[in-house]
C-alpha cells in the first residue's frame, strides 16, 4: 500500500463529488448553449456550478469564466492582460509556478518587457522592490501566486494589491495551491484575476477557472464560440465543471476542519523532521500553507531519496510535479538564494486529507531509517550492545 504524499500535485477524486458528476455524464448531455430544454438543463448545471466556484472565494458569480485548468486560467489572465495593454511591463513573482513563469518568458520572446520581483532566503516578497519598481509607473500587470506549490509560502496579497493599485497596475494572483486549504476572500484580497484548479482541491482533473473582476479588461486567448462571456471559446465540459463545484461546496463546508487536520499531521512531521540530523527544512521561517514541507537531508539528491522513498511505499515529490523528472534544481529554491546543490536534494511532502498521524510516522520512521547520519549512530549503538 503506498502512503500519498503529494497532495500538491494533486488530490484524489472525492468520492462524494464522483457521485455528483457521474448522473451529468448520462442525462446531461446536451450542449449547455443550445436553446431547447435538454440544453437548458446543461446550462442550468453549469451556472450551478459556478455559483458555487464563485462562493468558494466569495466573488460573484458573474465573473467567474471556465477553464481546462490552472495552466490555462494563468495564460488567459498574462496574455489576456498584456494584450490589453501593449508596450507596457510585466512583473511576476520569481516562485511562480512554471505556468506563469514560462507563459511570461514566452510571451518576452515575443517582445513583452517582464521582470522578475525578487524573494528573500524563506521565499517571502521583496515588497520594498515591488513598490520602488512600480514608481516609474509602466507596469500593465503583476503576477504573485497566493501560494507556493513547492514550499507552501503565504504571499500578502493584500499588502501587494494596495501597492500595484496605487500605480494604476493590475494584479493577478494564482490561487491555485491555496483554495480549499487557506481561507480566501476575493474582496479582502482585491485581486483583479484569480487563477483556480479542481484537482487540487478533490475534483476531478481538467476543469479550473480564471475569476476576473470589473477593472481588469482582458483579451480573449480561445477564439470560438462565445462561450464563458466570450473570454474562452469551446462547448463547456459539463461533468467536469459540475465536479469541481461539487468540490468547491464541499471545500466552504469543511474547510475549519481540513486546516485543523492538516496542521496537526504539518506540525507533527515538522517537529519530527527537526529531531533528524541532517535534514534542512526550506522556507522555515515564513507563513506556510498547513499542508506543505519542504526539505533536504544530507547526503541525498532529491531524485534518489525520492525514489528510496517510494520503494518503502511513500509518495512524495522533489519539487513541482511539473519539475521533477528534469534533474535540475528548482528555480523556487533558486530564488530564494539556496545554493543549486542544497536546492537539488529538496522533497516536498504535501499532506492530504487521507493521511493521518501514523502516515506521517511511518515517513519519519523510513526518514531515520535511510538517513546516513542516524543509520550510522544505530549501527554503533547495536555494535556496543
Ligand atoms: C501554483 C500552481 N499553479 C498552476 C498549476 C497548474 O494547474 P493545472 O494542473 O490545473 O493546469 C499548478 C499545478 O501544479 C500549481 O501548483
Amino acid at each position: 500500500m503506498t502512503l500519498y504524499f503529494d497532495h500538491n500535485a494533486t488530490t484524489p477524486l472525492d468520492p462524494r463529488v464522483l457521485e455528483r458528476m457521474l448522473p451529468v455524464f448520462g442525462a446531461t448531455y446536451a450542449n449547455a448553449s443550445s436553446l431547447h430544454r435538454t440544453g437548458r438543463n446543461a446550462r442550468d448545471v453549469v451556472e450551478r456550478a459556478r455559483a458555487q466556484v464563485a462562493a468558494l472565494v466569495g466573488a460573484p458569480s458573474q465573473s467567474v469564466v471556465f477553464t481546462s485548468g490552472g495552466t490555462e486560467a494563468d495564460n488567459l489572465a498574462l496574455r489576456g492582460a498584456m494584450a490589453a495593454q501593449p508596450g507596457r511591463t510585466l512583473l511576476i513573482g520569481a516562485t511562480e509556478h512554471p505556468a506563469v513563469l514560462e507563459c511570461a518568458e514566452a510571451m518576452e520572446r515575443d517582445g513583452v518587457k517582464l521582470e522578475r520581483i525578487p524573494v528573500d532566503r524563506d521565499g517571502r516578497l521583496d515588497l520594498a522592490w515591488l513598490e520602488r519598481r512600480l514608481q516609474a509607473g509602466d507596469v500593465a500587470l503583476v503576477s504573485v501566486m497566493l501560494a507556493n506549490n513547492e514550499t507552501g509560502v503565504i504571499n500578502d496579497i493584500p499588502l501587494v494589491a494596495d501597492l500595484v493599485h496605487a500605480a494604476g497596475a493590475w494584479l493577478h494572483s494564482d490561487a491555485v495551491q491555496a483554495a480549499g486549504k487557506h481561507p480566501i476572500d476575493w474582496s479582502d484580497l482585491g485581486v483583479d484575476l484569480l487563477s483556480l484548479s479542481s484537482h487540487k482541491l478533490y475534483g476531478p482533473k481538467g476543469v479550473g477557472a480564471l475569476v476576473v473582476g470589473e477593472r481588469a479588461v482582458l483579451h480573449r486567448q480561445m477564439h470560438g464560440g462565445g462561450q464563458e462571456s466570450g473570454l474562452r471559446g469551446g462547448t463547456e465540459n459539463v461533468p467536469a465543471i459540475v465536479g469541481f463545484g461539487a468540490a468547491a461546496e464541499l471545500a466552504i463546508e469543511e474547510l475549519a476542519a481540513r486546516r485543523a487536520h492538516l496542521q496537526t499531521l504539518r506540525d507533527l512531521l515538522d517537529a519530527g523532521l527537526d529531531q533528524i540530523p541532517g535534514v534542512e527544512r526550506f522556507a522555515a521561517a515564513a507563513t506556510r500553507l498547513c499542508n506543505t514541507t519542504q526539505f533536504r537531508l544530507d547526503g541525498f539528491d532529491g531524485e534518489s531519496l525520492l525514489m528510496a522513498l517510494d520503494q518503502a511505499g511513500c509518495a512524495v515529490s522533489s519539487g513541482s510535479a511539473c519539475a521533477s523528472g528534469k534533474g535540475e534544481p528548482s528555480h523556487v529554491l533558486l530564488a530564494m538564494g539556496i545554493p543549486a546543490e542544497q536546492a537539488k536534494g529538496a522533497i516536498r511532502v504535501s499532506l492530504g486529507m487521507g493521511n493521518t498521524a501514523e502516515d506521517v510516522q511511518a515517513l519519519l520512521a523510513e526518514l531515520q531509517r535511510l538517513n546516513p547520519a542516524t543509520s550510522r549512530l544505530m549501527r554503533s549503538v547495536s555494535l556496543s550492545a
